[in-house]
């Protein structure tokens, strides 16, 4: 029996290499992008992944993958926007797996990108379902499950754009900082339960969905102008801070949203400018 004053309170690690081993994980648009890359790298750590796919192919090669190299998943192919097909989707996981220790909310998509001022109820409705209205829908279908085998974590992938002035969209720009709140309120809210509840905020990560490449080969060498890590970023990346936050590495963290931004947010206005070897504000041109 450990007191709150007991340093047994840190969960174990007894397997650095497999940081989910025995854990149940969901993981929503698990097929392809970051979800696919989190679902494999979970899969590597020891998970069962429980997949949520819009494209049955991108479900299927997620689960060719995962069991190729020895892990364990299954897919389901639904539309988490329908909140008929995530309550369906939820009695056959947890008829199989009662306890869900491990869930990523990871769809969401900034398409069809429509201007504010040329916007209205059908496209806000849109950005709505796409980036927040599934969030509510599948982490209310799992949280229950997650409370009597001790509780477990929940990351939620919103985006960079949640956490500082969009212009391209601000209704997605809200979406995704509805995303970011609900984060934060919910882990205050289920903490006491064992359930800890962060954030990511991904930016400038290759996907199918945001090609960072075409259209850009000639013009490498302006990474470091654009990122402070001066590289592009990969689902990899994101994938790597999803596992931190659902793991026991990360076990007195909660409330939190992380910026997987290569440095974007924290750079603020200030670039650097290889032709003045300098960061400024003001580039003269890149
Ligand atoms: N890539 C970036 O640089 C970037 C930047 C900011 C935010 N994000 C956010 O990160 C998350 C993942 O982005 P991505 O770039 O990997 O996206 P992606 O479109 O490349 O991949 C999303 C995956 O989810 C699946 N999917 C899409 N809609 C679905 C639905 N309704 N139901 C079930 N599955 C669905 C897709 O088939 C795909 O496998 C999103 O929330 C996105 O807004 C990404």
């Amino acid at each position: 029996m450990t007191t709150t004053q007991d340093p047994a309170n840190v969960p174990p690690i007894d397997d650095w290499n497999h940081l989910l081993a025995g854990r149940t994980a969901v993981v929503t648009g698990g097929g392809d992008g970051i979800g696919g890359a989190v679902s494999r790298l979970f899969a590597r750590h020891g998970a069962h992944v429980e997949i949520a796919e819009l494209d049955p192919e991108r479900a299927d090669r997620a689960v060719a993958d995962i069991t190729a190299a020895g892990g364990s998943a299954r897919a389901h192919v639904l539309d988490v926007r329908d909140a008929d097909a995530v309550s369906a989707f939820a009695e056959a996981v947890l008829a199989e797996h009662p306890h869900v220790s491990v869930l990523v909310n990871n769809v969401g998509d900034y398409r069809p990108l429509v201007r504010f001022r040329a916007s209205g109820p059908e496209s806000w409705k849109a950005m709505y379902d796409t980036n927040l209205f599934h969030v509510f829908a599948v982490t209310h279908a799992f949280l229950e499950s997650m409370i009597p085998g001790g509780g477990g974590s929940i990351v939620n992938v919103h985006s960079v754009e949640g956490l500082r002035g969009y212009p391209g969209d601000p209704v997605y720009g809200a979406m995704k900082a509805a995303v970011a709140k609900f984060t934060t309120d919910l882990a205050v809210s289920m903490g006491r339960h064992g359930i800890r509840v962060n954030g990511i905020g991904p930016d400038l990560t290759h996907t199918p969905q945001v090609d960072y490449l075409t259209g850009y080969e000639d013009h490498d060498h302006l990474w470091s102008s654009w990122a402070p890590v001066g590289r592009l970023g990969w689902p990899e990346d994101q994938a790597r801070v999803a596992l931190f936050l659902a793991s026991d590495l990360s076990s007195f963290v909660t409330g939190h949203n992380v910026p997987v931004d290569g440095g974007t947010k924290a750079g603020g206005g200030w670039f650097f400018s290889p032709t003045e070897g300098r960061f400024v504000n003001r580039p003269k041109g890149l």
